[in-house]
């Protein structure tokens, strides 16, 4: 069979839907159109009964209960939903939020909307290895902390923060942890009760399901977390989030976990072993460098800097043969060098000619040497023709 092309690895940006997702969803737009909060006759009950197991599934594959599971449109509303939401109920204790400068503009840019509210807010930097210092974020805290908000693992390197140990800092000193797990969840084990998280923010279409639907995980004891609705309305989602539930998302949003439950080992492995050899044939073209490659990192990712190469003419030559990124798939419109890279401390030349390329449960070996291919071929040129 031919290899169609381009071949996809940028599943960081968004994952194809897995067709048994799509299976799951489709009575859900015709025959089973219910509104799932139709009490009155069966074509809500049904709608609900497809909500409720959803919402189970969802939360099995977190360690979550059910009720601590708030749909949203995706991890975008669920961290506005957490880091607004939470403010109000805790403003006698203080208004201070630690987060870090490589998180996703949605947590960096709530936050900024934060401050205009007067809340105060501290962007920890990262060692280069893309971790936070755990010292640094504990002189951090002061008597007016709120929340400490960490994502699990970063969209652009893959690279793991030390989530148990940060919750261990938070609770110590009896402040709320929010997680944005939208890369980690489906992908690596995450479960909210060993990891000590308090609210966590993911997102079904990084993980084989739809876009436009997510969630909010909010504790429900040991602490109750205490949140505010941003969307008013019906009272949907126990007052958290009015509007219409988004029936078949949900229910498609529910057969990816179930999926990413059953196959997130076979998936880990096969992928460990997809990205490693990528990484090392990569290497042997000699002056390349993986950033985070010293911390732990998701399995099926990876960001690479190539050095004596003209980035910006890597990416359009491999651009019909290879979908890849610079950065984020939100920020890759703009020409501003990824903040996440810089805060790692790589100059603007390193950064202009660093890639990330994120396999999925549907790349193969054969996709994968495809990939090296053109891209040792393209370096080789580059190297060959420039003044480098
Ligand atoms: C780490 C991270 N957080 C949040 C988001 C936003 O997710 P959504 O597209 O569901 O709003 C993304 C998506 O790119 C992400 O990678």
């Amino acid at each position: 069979m031919t290899l169609k092309t381009p071949v996809y690895l940028d599943n960081n940006a968004t994952t194809p839907m897995d067709p048994g997702v799509l299976d799951e969803m489709l009575p859900y737009f015709v025959e089973r159109f219910g509104n799932a909060a139709s009490r009155t006759h069966a074509f809500g009950w049904e709608a609900e009964e497809a909500v409720d197991i959803a919402r189970e599934n969802v939360a099995k594959l977190i360690g979550a209960h059910p009720q601590e599971i708030v749909f949203t449109s995706g991890a975008t509303e669920a961290i506005n939903l957490a880091l607004k939401g939470i403010h109000e109920p805790y403003f006698n204790k203080g208004a201070h939020v630690i987060t870090v400068s490589t998180e996703h503009k949605a947590v960096l840019d709530t936050c900024r909307s934060l401050e205009t509210k007067g809340i105060e807010v501290t962007y920890l930097p990262v060692l280069p290895n893309g971790l936070i210092d755990l010292e640094h974020l504990e002189k951090s805290i002061t008597k007016s902390t709120t929340l400490i908000a960490v994502m699990y693992a970063n969209n652009e390197t893959g690279v793991i923060q030390p989530i148990k140990h940060i919750s261990r800092i938070a609770r110590k000193h009896g402040i709320l942890l929010f997680c944005d797990a939208t890369q980690a969840v489906g992908k690596i084990p995450v479960d909210v009760i060993m990891d000590g998280i308090d609210l966590m923010s993911f997102s079904a279409h990084k993980m084989y399901g739809p876009k436009g639907v997510g969630a909010l995980y909010v504790r429900k004891k040991n602490p109750k977390v205490e949140l505010y609705a941003q969307i008013e309305g019906g009272g949907h989602e126990r007052n958290m989030r009015s509007g219409t539930l988004n029936v078949p998302g949900i229910v498609g949003f529910g057969k990816a976990c179930e999926l990413c439950y059953e196959y997130m080992e076979v998936d880990t492995n096969r992928l460990t072993t997809l990205r490693n050899l990528f990484e090392s044939k990569i290497g042997r073209l000699g002056g390349t460098v993986i950033n985070g490659k010293n911390a732990p990192r998701l399995p099926h990712a990876t960001n690479i800097t190539f050095e004596n190469i003209d980035g910006e003419k890597l990416i359009f030559e491999a651009g019909n043969s290879i979908a890849f990124s610079r950065s984020s798939a939100c920020t890759s419109a703009t020409l501003e060098p990824s903040f996440v890279l810089k805060a790692m401390g790589l100059s603007n030349e390193q950064i202009h000619n660093s890639f990330r390329f994120s396999l999925g449960r549907f790349s193969t070996e054969e996709q994968v040497d495809y990939a090296i291919n053109v891209i040792s071929k393209i370096v080789k040129q580059h190297r060959h023709e420039g003044n480098y």
